[in-house]
């Protein structure tokens, strides 16, 4: 009897149950329903308004919306939905959200409104909410307004892609906490909005290609320590001002900035910029497809972290200067490719020992390639077609070189050519013999004449070394005489300059300055 009873409840609770679940499993006509992953699909129905789920709608955690009519969102729309983690809106014909649209959603932290044709946002939108991740990318949006975005502690990312805003506003925001990607890619900026990343002391990545953006002034980017990633390819830059990466640490030091990634192709610049020099954590750095002429010797000379470096398609570039490369001492790849006027890469451009595994020299005007150049053995990869190589001597090692051990080299290289007399020959069969190349020195010899040289040079430097401390202590007094004078003729000026015989430096005059002057004068008494 005992079991009936118990019997006949189980059955009723599992009756009860079922109908429970039944009641709150209701879907929409018009949409899919997956009750295990609580998800309603309503993508591409034609909708103009949101479905009615019934008592369903606060079971539903992934609402999908995308690809219908709809126009606007009032005030509580989705208040039913409570358990919404998830809404996709993308691709509507959504030009108004009403205050409040999303109040209630307190769960909700996914939300996509990208694809649509808002032209503004209005404060009473974004407030208050627990949102992670906002894609707003792909409107028409001109103008977010004072309050637009408040109260938002877990935002991460906020997406306004392709829209049209000139300006990004300090006050449309209130701290974003959270907030590690920012997404301005393909809109009007003129300028780095400097201020507002003083309300986001945790940005990561940041896109603001495609805008047009001219210069980076002085501390642009002050408050952005976090920053990792940062992309300004396809601006309007023509320079950089040195301080453009700085931090300014109070006291007159600067701190610096530990960007990682910086993509800076398809801008203006007519120098390799030396602000790049102030990044000393930098391990990628896109610089193709802007207008300058050379590479200075030691452009990149303080970014011993860098790994892959990218000159390509610089219709300008005409020379690597010497020691071009000097201080990238991790670098692993490198791009130089399609830069039409480019004849050479000198034979002293990589001065320190290197890295390097994979070089794309493609599609430039190169004429030789230095066998002294790099230590090629440890290369993998090495592209060197579509240049403007002369058949000569010089280009000979590369038919015992090591890099045919590695497949795809060695297929690059059997097809690359040179050019003797009008005739095109492929670079592997050339006739060294034919040619009358000089014999190449047996290692054995190559090692003796180093250590000979070497030793000459190393005698030759002790010396100069000894005159030169002979001369300095003699010149010791005249020496802190003239910085002295220098020092006083200067002092009431903004800008002065210090003529160290040893190096000529530019200062702004401030009292730490002028006490740091005076403490070097002291030492150097
Ligand atoms: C059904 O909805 C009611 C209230 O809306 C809720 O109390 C109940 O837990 C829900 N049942 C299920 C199985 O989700
Ligand atoms: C809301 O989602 C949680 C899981 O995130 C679930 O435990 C709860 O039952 C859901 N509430 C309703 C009413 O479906
Ligand atoms: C929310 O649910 C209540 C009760 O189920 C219903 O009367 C109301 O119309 C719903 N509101 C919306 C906006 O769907
Ligand atoms: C989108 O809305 C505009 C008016 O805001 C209307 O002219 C247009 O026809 C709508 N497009 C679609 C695809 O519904
Ligand atoms: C920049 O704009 C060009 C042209 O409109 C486009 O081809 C390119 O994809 C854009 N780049 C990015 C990263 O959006
Ligand atoms: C360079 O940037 C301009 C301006 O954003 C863009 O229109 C153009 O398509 C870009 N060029 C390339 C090759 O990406
Ligand atoms: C100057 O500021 C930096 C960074 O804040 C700090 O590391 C350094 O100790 C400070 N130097 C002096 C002299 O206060
Ligand atoms: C290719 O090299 C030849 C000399 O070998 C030179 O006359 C010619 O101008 C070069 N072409 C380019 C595009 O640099």
């Amino acid at each position: 009897m005992a079991n009936l009873i118990a019997l006949i409840s189980i059955k009723f609770m599992l009756f009860y149950g079922l109908l429970a679940l039944g009641e709150n499993e209701t879907c929409a006509n018009s949409c899919s329903c997956d009750w295990k992953s609580n998800t309603a699909d309503c993508r591409s129905r034609k909708l103009k308004v949101i479905p009615n789920f019934g008592a369903s709608s606060a079971t539903i955690q992934l609402l999908d919306l995308s690809d219908n009519a709809i126009e606007t969102l009032q005030s509580e729309s989705f208040r039913n939905f409570t358990n919404l983690s998830s809404l996709h809106l993308e691709f509507n014909n959504i030009s108004k959200v009403e205050e409040g649209a999303f109040r209630l959603l307190t769960k909700l932290t996914d939300l996509r409104i990208n694809n649509n044709i808002l032209t503004v946002i209005k404060p009473g939108i974004f407030v208050d909410l627990n949102l992670k991740n906002l894609y707003l990318g792909h409107n028409k949006i001109e103008h977010i307004e004072d309050n637009a975005f408040t109260s938002l502690p877990n935002l991460e990312l906020i997406d306004l892609d392709s829209n049209f805003l000139s300006s990004i506003r300090e006050n449309s925001f209130s701290i974003l906490p959270s907030l590690k990607d920012f997404y301005i890619q393909n809109n009007r900026l003129s300028a780095v909005p400097t201020s507002f990343f003083s309300r986001t002391p945790r940005l990561d990545f940041l896109l603001m290609n495609n805008n047009t953006i001219s210069a980076i002034d002085a501390y642009a980017l002050k408050s952005c320590s976090t920053l990792k990633k940062l992309h300004l390819s396809g601006n309007t830059i023509k320079a950089i001002h040195p301080q453009g990466f700085s931090i300014p640490a109070g006291n007159s030091t600067v701190q610096t900035l530990n960007l990682e990634y910086l993509h800076m192709a398809n801008n203006t610049f007519e120098d390799v910029p030396t602000a790049i020099n102030s990044l000393p954590s930098l391990t990628y750095l896109d610089l193709s497809m802007n207008s300058f002429k050379s590479v200075r010797s030691s452009a990149f000379g303080s970014l011993h972290r860098l790994k892959s470096l990218h000159l390509s398609r610089i219709n300008d570039l005409e020379s690597i200067e010497s020691k071009g490369f000097a201080g990238l001492v991790a670098l692993t790849q490198l791009f130089i490719t399609g830069n039409k006027k480019l004849r050479d890469i000198p034979i002293d451009a990589f001065p320190e020992s290197y890295n390097l595994q994979t070089i794309f020299l493609e599609g430039n005007a190169l004429q030789t390639l230095h066998e002294n150049m790099l230590n090629w053995d440890n290369l993998k990869i090495l592209q060197i077609g579509q240049n403007n190589f002369s058949c000569s001597c010089d280009l000979i090692w590369i038919q015992t070189s090591k890099l045919l051990q590695q497949s795809g080299t060695r297929q690059n290289l059997e097809k690359s050519t040179c050019a003797l007399n009008k005739q095109t020959k492929y670079i592997l069969k050339l006739n060294a013999v034919e040619m009358k190349c000089p014999i190449k020195q047996t290692s054995h010899n190559d090692a003796k004449t180093r250590l000979i040289t070497g030793l000459i040079a190393a005698s030759i430097a002790s010396c100069a070394l000894i005159v030169c401390l002979v001369l300095i202590s003699c010149r010791r007094n005249v020496y802190s005489k003239y910085i002295q004078f220098k020092y006083h003729r200067h002092l009431d000026e903004a800008l002065f300059t210090v003529e160290d015989p040893k190096s000529i430096t530019k200062m702004f005059s401030n009292k730490s300055l002028i006490r740091n002057e005076r403490s070097r004068e002291e030492t150097l008494m």
